[in-house]
């Protein structure tokens, strides 16, 4: 084991950690959009809110989520690690970045996005993952029984500052995935020459879809309460 903690903690390691979890994060994002578009069914949440309660009672789903947690943390913690280090070799920041066309704004942010991401989670399951779990008496029964998260969605989103706060993480969120997607392959070698532009608009296209979808959501709860 001493090898791989060894390995693990190298500067190869930790630039290998942070893409397996980023890109294991990339899946979980298409699940969970997939399940908040269910918030727009006409229903009044019943699918929504039978997804929901499948998700938490499912005992595969259960141990997912350990492993989702695991890889939130190690992302976490590595990008924090990452960025100290980064700004203890490069002191003063540099003055003009034109010279590097290549050197996206997001690339050089990364930190900053994923800090602003980090205190958007934490807010986030607060709000609904603690709810939902610990206090669902809290937020009631809907008509199936079911813990009725649908009207705590909208409920959420019938808030301006809620919603701007949403949005702008959302926004986060699409810059975070701009440049990591695709450095996640560059990460783990995985970028040959012939597949590079392939990589490049598939981690285009799916940030895009992505974004588009976290920032609907919320936008269209709120104008559709106003
Ligand atoms: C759903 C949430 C997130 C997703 C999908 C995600 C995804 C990614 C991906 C794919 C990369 C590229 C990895 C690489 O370059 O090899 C990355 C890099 C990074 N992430 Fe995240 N991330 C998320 C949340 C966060 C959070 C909460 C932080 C908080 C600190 C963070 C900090 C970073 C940093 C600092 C880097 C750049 C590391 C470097 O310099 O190479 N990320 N992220």
């Amino acid at each position: 084991m001493g090898w791989m903690s060894q390995w693990l903690f190298s500067s190869v390691g930790r630039k290998w950690v942070m893409a397996v979890t980023g890109l294991f994060l990339c899946t979980f994002l298409v699940v969970h959009l997939s399940g908040n578009l269910l918030t727009l069914i006409p229903d009044e949440g019943k699918t929504f809110n039978a997804f929901a309660h499948f998700m938490s009672h499912n005992w595969i789903i259960r141990f997912l989520e350990v492993v989702l947690f695991s890889g939130f943390l190690l992302h976490i913690i590595q990008g924090l690690v990452l960025m100290v280090r980064n700004r203890k070799s490069r002191p003063v920041r540099y003055a003009v970045h034109a010279a590097a066309p290549s050197v996206s704004w997001s690339s050089l942010n990364m930190g900053l996005l994923g800090t602003l991401l980090l205190v958007f989670l934490v807010v986030h399951v607060g709000d609904f993952f603690v709810e939902s779990r610990f206090t669902p008496e809290k937020l009631g029964t809907d008509a199936q029984g079911y813990v009725n998260l649908y009207a705590e969605v909208v409920h959420s989103f019938s808030s301006l500052p809620y919603t701007l706060f949403y949005v702008l993480a959302m926004v986060a969120l699409g810059f975070h995935l701009w440049h990591g997607f695709q450095s996640a392959f560059r990460s783990l070698g995985l970028m040959h020459s012939r597949y590079t532009p392939a990589v490049i608009w598939t981690g285009k296209v799916y940030t895009v879809v992505i974004t588009a979808g976290f920032l609907f959501i919320p936008l269209y709860w709120y104008f559709m309460q106003l």
